[in-house]
């Protein structure tokens, strides 16, 4: 394994559940050590089609897929190794305890096991869920349980860890605790992270780079504020009858000006990436 090589390459990567219609429509991208990346969608857009195929769920119907250079259909027991992998939907056995849990994820993964109980709470208290080793996981909040997904997920040392929705269903107070989480990992760990979102807010603030995908197709790749830039800086909301007109400016002073002269009730704010969303595919990602 060479570690200069890019963790994660995939090229022309397709998925057809229908053969009219393709859920992924040929991908690509590169990810480095470290990176922080963030898959921006609206439902159904191919967020966790993505994932799946990353992480060996699905077979892509074409394209390919490479870990450190080798190819992850041919060397799939190798690769296995460096992927974490946080589904959608918790799945966690309720009725076992959070330890148990991890056990039965250590013992997957092959970690020896004269090693996994200390490997277990190293990662227990590296999330801040000592507390919680021996109780049954039905009796955690949705956020703890999250967490817990997260740390199993972490338990064999991943190389690279995707997160589908890591936040959904949850308020905004666990939310920032989750997100403190991911990024506890990614800067401590060095652990590259590929994270699917419909939340603008969770793109924006955690993600160094941002790949906007709709329709199976990735429309834009950058980093949230530079896609931000070539937009403009400030929007100016203008309420009309029967629809919201938005007109782009580059400062907020310019904005300010033209609501003055406006006839319409009006607002001013900041461009997001719902924005740039907005301006390449014609439609909101969150409806
Ligand atoms: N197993 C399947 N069989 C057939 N079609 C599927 C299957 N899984 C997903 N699809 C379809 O593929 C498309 C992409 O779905 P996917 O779940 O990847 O989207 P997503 O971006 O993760 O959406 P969400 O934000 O709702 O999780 C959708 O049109 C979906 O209906
Ligand atoms: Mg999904």
């Amino acid at each position: 394994m060479n570690d200069n090589s890019d963790v994660l390459k995939a090229a022309g990567l397709r998925k057809n559940y229908r053969k009219d219609k393709a859920a992924v429509d040929g991908v690509s991208f590169a990810f480095s050590r470290g990176e922080f990346v963030g898959l921006l969608g609206p439902n159904g857009a191919g967020k966790t089609t993505t994932i799946k195929m990353l992480t060996g769920l699905i077979k892509p119907s074409s394209g390919v897929i490479h870990y450190y250079g080798r190819d992850f259909h041919n060397e799939s027991q190798m690769t296995k190794g460096l992927i974490g992998v946080v589904p959608q939907q918790n799945n966690l056995d309720r009725d076992l305890t959070a330890y148990e849990n991890l056990c039965l994820h250590a013992i997957l993964y092959g970690i020896p096991k004269d090693a996994r109980r200390e490997r277990i709470y190293e990662y227990l208290e590296f999330s801040g869920l000592t507390d919680y080793a021996n109780r049954q996981v039905k009796t955690f909040s949705g956020g703890t349980m999250r967490r817990l997904v997260i740390l199993r997920a972490l338990l064999h040392e991943p190389k690279i860890l995707f997160l589908d929705e890591p936040t959904v269903g949850l308020d905004p107070h666990i939310r920032r605790i989750i997100w403190d989480f991911i990024i506890k990992i990614n800067r401590t760990k060095n652990t590259t992270i590929l994270l699917t979102t419909h939340y603008i807010e969770e793109a924006e603030r955690l993600c160094k780079r941002v790949m906007i995908i709709n329709d199976g197709r990735i429309i834009v790749d950058g980093d949230p504020e530079t896609l931000k830039d070539g937009i403009g800086h400030f929007v100016l909301e203008v309420y009309k009858d029967d629809k919201i007109e938005e007109e782009f400016f580059n400062t907020r002073d310019e904005a300010l000006l033209a609501l003055k002269d406006s006839t319409y009730p009006c607002k001013v704010r900041a461009v997001t990436l719902e924005d740039v969303f907005l301006g390449l595919a014609g439609r909101r990602i969150n409806v």
